[in-house]
């Protein structure tokens, strides 16, 4: 079954505690927390407070997107703050081995994220640090953006990498997700499917959850 992964960046954040307890009781398994520090990308979020501040009231698995610039100066920070899996982007750091250590030390599985424009290459030697390859489709900053179809082969062609190592990694996306990109991604090889607008921007989110969840089943 393909897990759902709600992204906050769309919730309301004016009454983020209400949203985050929403998508929990609608059965999604995780919840993914976008940080962005303006400099990585031109947007500006949130940081370890506000994912301290909600963990108390979420058992989902908080997976933190990190699309930030030095993101080995914070990964304690968020460790601390209650992140099960961190995420980093290959392209913020030129030491990702032991970026993925050090994430891996904290006590958190270890995510690496690929802009669309990154090639596959960049994982070879960090597999094996690797539980989770976050495959962008769109290029991080914003939500509601449009979902970049030349990015599917790329989906496939992890599956096929992982395969042949016999890693254990999952394939999450990331970006332009709703009922019609997620029966794509998820026949490209996708475990995990992130989705911000397409849930939070629905009348129902539960049920918006419900049809990505179906969509995905294909
Ligand atoms: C974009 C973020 C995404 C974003 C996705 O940089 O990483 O997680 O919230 O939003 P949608 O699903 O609206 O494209
Ligand atoms: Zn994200």
């Amino acid at each position: 079954m393909h897990a759902i992964a709600p992204s906050i960046l769309s919730a309301n954040f004016a009454a983020l505690a209400q949203d985050v307890g929403l998508v929990e009781k609608a059965g999604a398994e995780y919840l993914h927390i976008d940080v962005m520090d303006g400099h990585f990308v031109p947007n500006i979020t949130i940081g370890p407070a506000v994912v301290a501040a909600l963990r108390p009231h979420s058992k989902m698995i908080f997976d933190v997107h990190l699309m930030i610039e030095n993101p080995e100066k914070y990964i304690q920070d968020f460790a601390r703050a209650g992140a099960d899996l961190i995420t980093v982007h290959a392209e913020a750091t030129v030491h990702l081995h032991s970026l993925l250590q050090k994430i891996k030390a904290a006590g958190c599985r270890a995510g690496v994220a690929l802009n669309p424009a990154t090639p596959l290459d960049v994982l070879d030697y960090v597999l094996e640090l690797t539980d989770l390859v976050l495959v962008m489709t769109v290029n991080p900053g914003f939500g509601g953006q449009e979902f970049i179809p030349a990015v599917v082969p790329k989906i496939s062609r992890l599956r096929e990498k992982l395969l042949a190592v016999r890693s254990h990694a999952l394939i999450q996306v990331d970006g332009g997700i709703n009922v019609q990109t997620a029966a794509i991604v998820a026949r490209a090889g996708a475990d995990v499917l992130v989705a911000g607008s397409a849930i939070f921007g629905a009348v129902d989110p539960a049920a918006a959850i419900a049809e990505i969840r179906q969509a995905a089943r294909g």
